[in-house]
Formats: structure tokens, C-alpha cells, sequence
């Protein structure tokens, strides 16, 4: 539905934890990301859509100070008549000057992903090393945040939206890195670990 072919390398790149269940037909696994939704309210609702889903997701990562095995993510799915790229940009820039301030550099780097085209990936200056260059960043200055684009008019096909007739952004956001920028965290899985001296930091 996500046009993603079962063989498809597009598959690698989410880091798949891929379980054997003994049934065939019956495959099952921890999802690596909240795109699937984007499918399911499509299948459910007419457009104008406009949908915000948070949700858990899992990857076989390398696990280091930006990236966990267990992680969050935002997806938000616009489709309305005539949705440009230029559209999904100002969102996405209006929601980071909110969150980061006015003064925030974001980056569009040209992606792929097979349920959009174009696609891009989101990188933010790193506010923790003030784009100087940390762990976190690897260096680099920069902290992807997202992922995103215009759904792919096999997208909307096969959930039958017709594509000549609507358009539409979605973005699949990395809450986690977002809060790591925002409050200076420089290890992610400082989030996970339930120590409570972190916890009382934020009201618990
Ligand atoms: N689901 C993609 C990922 O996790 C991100 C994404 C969401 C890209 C929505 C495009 C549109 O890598």
C-alpha cells in the first residue's frame, strides 16, 4: 500500500526487525515507522485530510548518542486540491521556528522514499554543539529530524483517492532528536533509561 515492494532495498533503510512467526501468511513485525497510518486513515476518510499520529517505532539500529532501537515518531498526512512542495516547506518551517526559534537553519536534503516524490530528509542545526560539530551531530553540525514529501500518486491509487484530482504532503518526524535539540540532551538514551533524576526534570 506504502508502494514498497516485499523485495524492494527501500526496505533496508528502515532497519528492519524482522520476526519469523511459523505461520505462514501470517508475518508479523515491529513497525519501523508510522507511515503505515498515513494508509489506514486514507482507506478510512475522504479528503481534505489532515491527520497528526504519533506513535512508538523499532529499529535494528547501531546504537550510539542520537539513535535508539526504540524511538517516536510524528507522522502528519495533508491532502487537499492543489498541495505544493512549497506548502509542506513553510509547515515545516513555521512548526521549527516555533520549536527551535526564529534564528533555527534548516536543511532539505533530497531523499528517497518510495510512498513520495519528491522526498526529502530534514536536518536541523545542532543547537547542542551550536553547529560546531558534537557527538551528537557526528560532527557534521546538522541533526536530521525528519523525513519527507509528496505522497506518491500510488499511494492515493491504492488507497483510491484519485491523484489528478488531490495532492498532498506527508512528514514522519523524529520526536525524540526534536526534544534531545530542544532541551541541549546530548545522548538519546538518556530518554529511555528511567533514571529518576531525569524523570523529576520534566514534572515526574
Ligand atoms: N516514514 C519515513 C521514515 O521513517 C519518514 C517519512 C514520513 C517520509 C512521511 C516521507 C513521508 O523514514
Amino acid at each position: 500500500m506504502l508502494n514498497f515492494p516485499p523485495d524492494h532495498p527501500a526496505r533496508d533503510m528502515q532497519d528492519t526487525f524482522f520476526v519469523t512467526s511459523g505461520n505462514p501468511g501470517s508475518d508479523v513485525l515491529l513497525r519501523t515507522h508510522t507511515s503505515p497510518v498515513q494508509v489506514r486513515v486514507m482507506l478510512d476518510q475522504k479528503p481534505p485530510i489532515r491527520v497528526i499520529c504519533p506513535g512508538k517505532v523499532y529499529r535494528n539500529e547501531a546504537i550510539s548518542s542520537r539513535s535508539y532501537c526504540v524511538f517516536h515518531q510524528l507522522e502528519g498526512l495533508y491532502i487537499d486540491k492543489k498541495v505544493s512542495f512549497a506548502d509542506l516547506k513553510a509547515t515545516i518551517y513555521s512548526f521549527a521556528k516555533q520549536m527551535f526559534g526564529t534564528d533555527v537553519k534548516l536543511r532539505f536534503r533530497p531523499s528517497f522514499f518510495p510512498f513520495t516524490e519528491p522526498s526529502a530528509e530534514v536536518d536541523v542545526t545542532c543547537y547542542l554543539c551550536g553547529g560546531k560539530g558534537c557527538k551528537v551531530c557526528k560532527k557534521s553540525g546538522w541533526l536530521e529530524i525528519m523525513g519527507c514529501g509528496m505522497v506518491h500518486p500510488n499511494v492515493m491509487r491504492n488507497c483510491g483517492i484519485d491523484p489528478e484530482e488531490w495532492s498532498g504532503y506527508a512528514f514522519g518526524m523524529g520526536v525524540d532528536r526534536t526534544v534531545l535539540l530542544r532541551y541541549k540532551i546530548d545522548d538519546i538514551r538518556l530518554l529511555f533509561e528511567n533514571d529518576l533524576r531525569m524523570l523529576r526534570q520534566f514534572g515526574a
